[in-house]
C-alpha cells in the first residue's frame, strides 16, 4: 500500500462529529507524548502532517488522515497526561469511547510505548478494552534511537518484566532513525488484506 498520498481528512471534538464510514481504519493509541503523531509522519512520510507536539497533551482532538479511498489512519488524543484537568480527562474518555462505540471497521490498533518506560495504568487499562473488545492490536516501542544498546537491553527486560500479558507481538521503532518501519508497514498491509 502506497501511504505517499496520505491527507489530512478532518478533526472530531465531539462525539456527535462523527460520521459513519466503511473505511478500513489503523488507529494509534498510547499516552501524551509518546510519539504518535511522529509515527504518522514517518509512515506517510510526510514532515509535518501529523501536528508534533512541542508541548505534551497538545493533541486533544482525534485526527483523521485517508490513505486512499479505502483506509484511514486514526490519530487518538494522548492520555495520562498529568496536567490535565479532570473535566479534560473526562471529555478525552468520552471522546475516544465514542469514537470505538461509533462502530468504525477497525483493523488494526497501533498501541505505542516509549521503550524507555515500563507501561503506566493507563497503558494496562487501554491494552484491557483492546482484548475486552477483541480488537486486533500491536505494540509498538518507540524512540529506540535515545538508547545504546545495554539501555535497550534493559528496557526491553524491564518491560516485559513489567507487562501483565502474554504472547502480545512487540515491534521496536524510531521515528528519528526509521527503526522498525518495514516492519510496521508489513503488519498494516497484513491487516487491511
Ligand atoms: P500528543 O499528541 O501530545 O499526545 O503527543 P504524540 O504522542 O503525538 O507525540 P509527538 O509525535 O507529538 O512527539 C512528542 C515528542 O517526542 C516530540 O518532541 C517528538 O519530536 C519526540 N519524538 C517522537 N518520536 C520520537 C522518536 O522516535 N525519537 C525521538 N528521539 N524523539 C521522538
Ligand atoms: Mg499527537
Amino acid at each position: 500500500m502506497n501511504f505517499n498520498n496520505t491527507i489530512f481528512l478532518t478533526s472530531y471534538g465531539e462525539k456527535k462529529q462523527f460520521k459513519k464510514s466503511n473505511c478500513k481504519e489503523i488507529v494509534f493509541s498510547g499516552r501524551s507524548n509518546v510519539g504518535k503523531s511522529s509515527l504518522i509522519n514517518k509512515l506517510i512520510n510526510k514532515k509535518s502532517l501529523a501536528r508534533v507536539s512541542s508541548r505534551p497533551g497538545k493533541t486533544s482532538t482525534i485526527n483523521l488522515y485517508k490513505v486512499n479511498d479505502y483506509v484511514r489512519l486514526v490519530d487518538l488524543p494522548g492520555y495520562g497526561y498529568a496536567k490535565v484537568s479532570e473535566s479534560e480527562k473526562l471529555r478525552w474518555s468520552d471522546l475516544v469511547e465514542g469514537y470505538f462505540n461509533s462502530g468504525p471497521n477497525i483493523v488494526l490498533v497501533i498501541q505505542i510505548i516509549d521503550i524507555r518506560h515500563k507501561p503506566s495504568m493507563d497503558d494496562i487499562t487501554m491494552i484491557k478494552f483492546l482484548i475486552e473488545r477483541k480488537l486486533k492490536f500491536i505494540i509498538v516501542l518507540t524512540k529506540s534511537d535515545k538508547l545504546n544498546r545495554t539501555q535497550r537491553k534493559e528496557c526491553l527486560d524491564n518491560l516485559k518484566d513489567n507487562f501483565p500479558f502474554e504472547n502480545i507481538d512487540f515491534i521496536i521503532f524510531s521515528s528519528s532513525s526509521g527503526e522498525g518501519l518495514e516492519n510496521l508497514k508489513a503488519v498494516i498491509e497484513e491487516s487491511i488484506k
